[in-house]
């Protein structure tokens, strides 16, 4: 990675100085421990602070060309959308959620930079080829970031087969139905160059126990990235990104199934099977992921084509 991604660091480190003690991220669970009316744990994401996003020049970074985000509402959606637009290109945020997908918006404007929101279920086909269009209106396709994904907790022999279905569609076919659609445009663009990132994760490594269905499309999501490279002649790329937990909702959230799934506590949830095999306790934040993608979009990863970006603490490489 460019030397920046240490520059980085080095702020964030400096500005942890004064934040109070506290062992491995024990400070971030007491907030966890918040619920909502549903039970589940609450958390405010990290604010996005100018200084921790990755700018990189790059000529294909500009408003004419489009970037399109999907789970742009929330978390590592959010970051990468504002991580896009902060090198100046013109974001399309996909999201269920169009209340979330407005905030990012918002966001993306104090930032000084230039985002819309279409508000789509990505299960629905017809809306997503709408949606791919309505993008098209707002400038040159060059770059898809899949990022929208759910997480349900359960073994194989108690799986809902209607979750199942529900995380085959938005986890893996509307990845593959994106890629279709916007690779065409791509390939009608000046220098037919394009870049297509899908948000895989340690589980498209490694198994865990109860994530069988999301260990499957993430796994799924890197043959997508290597298919789509296969045909893309050096020109159209596609990579995956492999993080283990970052700090969202979606990491949060699980935490409570996974206890009484498990029969331990929540804090050994964490502890022992989130970061457990970590060397790295505390977890990532949604930006530090936003900034990756930015990498892989830009022409420093030229020769990112098919592979993976593995960003684990050493989870899947380390004993
Ligand atoms: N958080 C982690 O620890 C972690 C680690 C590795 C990989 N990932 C992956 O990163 C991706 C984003 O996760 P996150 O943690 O930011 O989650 P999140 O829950 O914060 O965000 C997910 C977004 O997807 C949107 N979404 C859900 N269903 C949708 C649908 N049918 N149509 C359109 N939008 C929909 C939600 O509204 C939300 O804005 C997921 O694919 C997840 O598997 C997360």
């Amino acid at each position: 990675m460019p030397g920046s991604i240490h520059g980085l660091k080095v702020a964030q480190a400096k500005e942890k100085v004064d934040e109070p003690k506290t062992k491995g991220n024990r400070r971030f669970l007491k907030a966890a421990f918040d619920k909502n009316e549903r039970g589940h744990m609450e958390i405010q994401e990290p604010e996005i602070k100018s200084y921790e996003i990755l700018i990189i020049k790059d000529e294909n970074f500009i408003p004419d060309n489009v970037c399109i985000v999907t789970g742009a509402g929330s978390g590592i959606g959010r970051a990468a959308a504002i991580a896009a637009a902060k090198n100046q290109l013109t974001v399309v945020g996909f999201d269920i959620n169009e209340g979330e997908a407005k905030k990012t918006c918002e966001m993306v404007a104090s930032h000084g930079g230039k985002m819309e929101c279409i508000q789509i279920d990505l299960c629905d086909s017809d809306a997503v080829a709408e949606a791919v269009e309505k993008a098209a209106s707002f400038g040159q396709i060059k770059y898809l970031a899949n990022i929208a994904g759910l997480q349900h907790i359960d073994s194989v022999e108690n799986f809902p087969m209607e979750k199942y279905d529900l995380m085959q569609k938005l986890m893996l076919r509307a990845p593959f139905l994106l890629s279709k659609l916007v690779i065409p445009h791509m390939k009608k663009s000046k220098d037919q160059i394009g870049v297509i990132a899908n948000m895989s994760s340690v589980h498209g490594h490694i198994c865990t126990k109860n994530k069988p269905v999301y260990n499957i499309t993430k796994f799924g999501l890197r043959g997508l990235s290597q298919s789509v490279s296969a045909e893309g002649e050096g020109k159209i790329r596609s990579f995956t990104i492999s993080t283990g937990f970052v700090r969202t909702r979606l990491a949060l959230n699980q935490i409570a199934a996974q206890a009484e799934q498990r029969g331990i506590t929540p804090d050994e949830v964490v502890e022992k099977v989130m970061m457990g095999n970590s060397r790295v306790k505390e977890m990532m934040t949604p930006i530090e992921v936003g900034n990756m993608i930015i990498f892989g979009f830009s022409r420093h990863a030229n020769y990112l084509i098919g592979g993976d970006l593995l960003f684990d603490g050493g989870m899947v490489l380390t004993y």
